[in-house]
C-alpha cells in the first residue's frame, strides 16, 4: 500500500437484491488500497421499494458513491438529482456519484463491455446478435451501436421486450436492428454473418442453456456471456463448436474501473483490481472454472 493520503475516508457500496454474490467489494477495496485511498466499499441488500430511502441515507451519511445491480438500475433513474448522457441513452444507472447532497446517475456498463472486448472483434459495419432484452442488454446494445455495428439482432424470451429493445437501438442510430424469437437462434440464416453473439440473460447463473447453433457462425465469431466466474452451458457449447469465448469478468472489471474513476478522479489501478477478482474467484468454493478468451484466428 502507498503512503496514507490526507483524503477523508468515505463509504462506498453496491446496492441490490440479491447482492451477496457481488465481487465489487473485493475489487473496489483493492483499488482503494492500491491508490492509498482510505475508503471502504460494502454490500447492501436493498429491494426496489427501499431505494429512495437508501439514497436519502447515502446523502445523510455523506457516502462517496454507489453501484447498483439487479433490480435497481432502472428504478434509480427518477431518483437521481442528475443523469449523465450515457445513463440517459441507456435508460439505466449502475453508478452513482455523490457530490454533497446531489446524486449523479451514470452508466459504466456500456463502456465496460467495450473495454472488456479489448479489440478481440472488429465491430464497425458488422452484424452482432444479442440474447436477452433486460437492463444489461440495453447497455450492451447501446455500446454496439456506438461502436458502429451495422446490424443488430435481438433474441428474447418475451417477444415484446425484444421488439422494444430493437426499436430503441434503431432510434439510437443502428441502421438495421430487428427482433427475432429465441427459437430463431437455431436458424443458420440468423447467425451466418455474425461476428459477435452476446448472452445477456441470467440463465447461465443457474446452469440454464440457450439453444444456439454456434457452428452456423463464421469461425472467428466471438461468444460472450455476461455471467462471470462460471463456465456456462452457452460458452461450453460455443467452445465445442471451436468458437472463441469470453465470460463476464472483463466487463465487470472495466465497468468497475470506470466507476472508480468517476468517484475519485484518479486513474483506476486495473491490474490490482483484476488480481483481486482473480483471487476471489479462485477462493470461492465450488465455483466452476471461468472460460478463457481465445483470439480469433488470423485471416
Ligand atoms: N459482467 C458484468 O459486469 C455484468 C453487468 C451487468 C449484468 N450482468 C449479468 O447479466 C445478467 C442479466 O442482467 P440484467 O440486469 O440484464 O437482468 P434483467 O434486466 O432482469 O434481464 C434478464 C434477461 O434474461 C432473460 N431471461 C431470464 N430468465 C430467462 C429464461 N429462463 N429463459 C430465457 N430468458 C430468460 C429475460 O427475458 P424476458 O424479457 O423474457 O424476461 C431478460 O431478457 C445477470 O446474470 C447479471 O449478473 C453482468
Amino acid at each position: 500500500m502507498r503512503v496514507a493520503s490526507r483524503v477523508q475516508a468515505r463509504l462506498f457500496g453496491v446496492l441490490g437484491d440479491p447482492v451477496d454474490h457481488s465481487l465489487s467489494p473485493a475489487m473496489q477495496n483493492a483499488a482503494f488500497a492500491a491508490t492509498g485511498l482510505p475508503h471502504l466499499y460494502l454490500r447492501y441488500r436493498v429491494p426496489a421499494a427501499a431505494l429512495e430511502e437508501a439514497f436519502a441515507e447515502a446523502r445523510r451519511l455523506g457516502m462517496g458513491g454507489l453501484n447498483l445491480t439487479v433490480p435497481l438500475k432502472e428504478a434509480a433513474l427518477p431518483l437521481c438529482d442528475a443523469i449523465t448522457p450515457a445513463a440517459r441513452r441507456i435508460g439505466a444507472v449502475n453508478t452513482v456519484v455523490v457530490r454533497g447532497q446531489r446524486l449523479l446517475g451514470d452508466n459504466t456498463d456500456a463502456g465496460g463491455f467495450l473495454r472488456g472486448l479489448a479489440g478481440r472483434v472488429r465491430l464497425r459495419g458488422t452484424h452482432a446478435v444479442l440474447i436477452g432484452a433486460g437492463g444489461s442488454a440495453r447497455a450492451v446494445g447501446t455500446a454496439l451501436v456506438d461502436a458502429g455495428c451495422a446490424r443488430l439482432t435481438v433474441a428474447n424470451r418475451t417477444p415484446e421486450r425484444g421488439e422494444t429493445l430493437a426499436g430503441l437501438l434503431s432510434a439510437l442510430g443502428c441502421p438495421d436492428a430487428r427482433a427475432v424469437p429465441l427459437g430463431a437462434l437455431t436458424n443458420r440464416d440468423v447467425l451466418a454473418d455474425a461476428v459477435l453473439v452476446v448472452n445477456t440473460t441470467s440463465l447461465g447463473l443457474r446452469g440454464g442453456a440457450v439453444d444456439v447453433r454456434a457452428a452456423a457462425t463464421p469461425p472467428g465469431c466471438l461468444f460472450v456471456d455476461l455471467v462471470y466466474g462460471a463456465r456456462t452451458p452457452f460458452l461450453a457449447a460455443a467452445s465445442r463448436a471451436r468458437r472463441p469465448t469470453l465470460d463476464g469478468m472483463p466487463m465487470l472489471l472495466h465497468q468497475g474501473a470506470l466507476a472508480f474513476e468517476a468517484w475519485t478522479g484518479r486513474r483506476a489501478p486495473v491490474p490490482a483490481m483484476a488480481r483481486a477478482l482473480g483471487s476471489v474467484v479462485l477462493t470461492q468454493p465450488r465455483t466452476p472454472r471461468s472460460v478463457r478468451a481465445r483470439r480469433p484466428p488470423r485471416p
